[in-house]
């Protein structure tokens, strides 16, 4: 079955610098890269490679990244029809790597601020066909819990992932949803509770389970993932890898957790792939361009592919 992934692109600015420069000075770093990102899309694509059929709604502007993006998507096997061109900019995140592979990201919403309810209602037909719903924060909070509650009114599961983290989420209009998926901070900042320990992970988890969501994934990065759910939890480690660039690595679990979860509807054999995939998402640079295909190698231009 296909998913609908319901968020955000961005075009990707990746400096890969040795030191953030300080107010007022200058500093010169090696190497620039410009990718697709933006979660939603990263989510999309990093499905799309592993076989899912996607159905993207989605807002670009009316600028050179919009047509980027769109051509993005195709290339990636992503249908368009609810991927609106606005009057705004694009989406864009300038992102900056240092020597130690850590990343720190500013993000431009441009056209993805203004995706709206009446969006997401727009492509109910194509979502109703899907057998999971992909949410995450880049798009307004209102256009989020609309998505749940039409997920909830045509019984199609709903992922969260609530990130970036966003102190204005609402824990009471989320508690609907199949998989909440956040990392550390984003597990804290929702909870309000410690996590410096795995002890305290958990005890934050079990708040979110007592609230009525069903699966808590908290990723841990090169510690991999932990699963709450109502029977216990489970650690998922994952492999050791030399990470050179994080940046986009969980969307990238989370791509391929749903894609492996909607065709075998198994959570730990779904976060076991997420895990793998993430990891090898690491070693290369960028964002989408580290995403493998299912079959490890990208399939060659043809013409009916754009760009
Ligand atoms: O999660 C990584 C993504 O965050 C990047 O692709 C960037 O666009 C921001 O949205
Ligand atoms: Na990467």
């Amino acid at each position: 079955m296909p998913i609908a992934v319901i968020g955000s692109n961005m075009v990707d600015l990746i400096s890969y610098i040795h030191r953030m420069p300080a107010e007022g000075e200058t500093v010169e770093a090696p190497e620039f890269r410009m990718g697709c990102g933006g979660k939603g899309a990263n989510q999309a694509v990093a499905a799309a490679r592993l076989g899912s059929e996607v159905v993207m709604v989605s807002r670009v502007g009316d600028d050179v990244f919009a047509d980027t993006t769109l051509a993005n998507f195709e290339r990636n096997g992503i249908r368009t029809d609810h991927v609106l061109r606005t009057e705004a900019t694009s989406g864009v995140a300038p992102i900056f790597v240092d020597p130690d592979s850590h990343n720190s990201i500013i993000i431009v919403k441009g056209a993805n601020a203004l995706l709206t309810p009446q969006d997401v209602e727009a492509a109910r037909e194509d979502i109703a066909r899907c057998g999971l719903i992909v949410l995450q924060l880049e798009i307004p909070l209102e256009t989020v819990y609309a998505a749940i509650d039409l997920g909830e009114k045509l019984g199609i599961p709903v992922l969260l992932n609530p990130a970036p983290a966003s102190p204005e989420l609402d824990l009471a209009r989320i508690t609907g949803v199949d998989f909440l998926v956040p990392n550390e901070t984003e597990l804290e900042l929702l909870t309000g509770m410690p996590v410096s320990s795995l002890e305290d992970i958990t005890k934050a988890t079990e708040v979110l389970l007592t609230a009525g969501i069903s699966n808590v994934i908290v990723t841990l990065g090169s510690r991999g993932a932990l699963w709450a759910h109502a029977d216990g939890q489970e650690i998922v480690e994952a492999p050791a890898v030399q990470a050179i660039d994080t940046t986009g690595a969980g969307d990238a679990f989370i791509g391929c957790f749903s894609t492996t979860w909607v065709r075998s509807g198994d959570v730990l054999d779904a976060i076991r792939a997420g895990s793998a995939y993430a990891s090898d998402s690491v070693t290369r640079p960028g964002t989408q361009t580290s995403y493998a295909w299912a079959d490890g190698v990208e399939p060659a231009a043809d013409a009916s592919q754009n760009g």
